[in-house]
């Protein structure tokens, strides 16, 4: 298994003051040696975390291949096009989210989508996309011929919390606090079927599959058991843990995670 770091957090903590402490840059060569195999950076059409700097200095100086996150659109395929990663994610985007929330709607782009497919094969750049587990959203990955599908965990990472940790803490739907625990353990079921489905499913196409999103050292466990999925991207927990431990222990206690 595969530890994508996504350092975006790091400069979410630095814009809060909008100074130059912390720099997201110091964290590359922490990812490196705590045994991280990927950094993951979101570049938002709002720049509100990662910025236009960040991205160019962390590609210019990072040792470890760089995953690209951006919505899609075509100003910022531009500049990805540009700052030449490994890898392009795209990801659906909205102003008012705090975070990436559901997967990017592959039927509802496919035309822009497919057009940027083009641009990213035509400047040696791989192409993921970030879906949640579901069959058509798979099958319409493999037309526009994706070369990674990102399995959003939101959903799973969402009911797993629900279940296992203080339920004042988290922010979900008042109709699924309310559920008994029992629809919860099922739900949580079905939402680890729906991911070990997509990612069977995905695989048996000839995509490779990574996912993210809401993966912490106590929910991952599961997600590491669905073969098919060989990388996870992971920032906020990773990030949180690195306020108590230092950011290379807390990645190390990850990657110990990932067997
Ligand atoms: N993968 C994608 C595509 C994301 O947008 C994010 C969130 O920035 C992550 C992974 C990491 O999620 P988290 O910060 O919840 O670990």
């Amino acid at each position: 298994m595969q530890l994508g770091v996504n350092i975006d957090h790091i400069a979410v903590l630095r814009e809060a003051r909008k100074i130059n402490d912390p720099d997201p840059l110091d964290a590359v060569g922490i990812v490196k040696r705590a045994g991280g195999d990927q950094i993951t950076i979101h570049l938002r059409e709002d720049r509100r975390h990662i910025n236009d700097d960040d991205a160019r200095r962390i590609m210019e100086n990072a040792t470890l291949p760089i995953n690209l996150e951006c919505a899609c659109d075509e100003a910022m395929i531009e500049i990805a096009c540009k700052l030449n990663p490994y890898r392009v994610t795209l990801v659906p985007e909205k102003r008012e989210e705090v975070t990436t929330e559901g997967g990017l709607d592959l039927i509802k782009n496919f035309q822009k989508v497919d057009t940027i497919a083009k641009q990213l094969k035509d400047a040696h750049i791989e192409l993921s996309v970030f879906i949640d587990p579901n069959a058509y959203q798979i099958k319409m990955a493999k037309s526009l011929q994706a070369n990674w599908i990102e399995l959003h965990t939101g959903s799973y990472a969402n009911i797993y919390a629900m279940l296992f940790s203080n339920l004042a803490k988290t922010k979900h739907s008042i109709d699924e606090l309310e559920l008994p625990r029992d629809a919860l353990h099922i739900k949580l079921k079905n939402a680890l079927e729906e991911l070990d489905q997509s990612a069977k499913s995905a695989c048996s196409l000839g995509l490779k599959v990574a996912a993210g999103h809401g993966l912490n050292y106590q929910n991952v466990t599961n997600i590491c058991a669905i073969k098919e999925i060989t990388e996870l991207n992971i920032g906020q927990s990773i990030i949180a843990r690195s306020i108590f431990c230092g950011l290379e222990q807390a990645i190390k206690d990850m990657r110990d995670l990932l067997v």
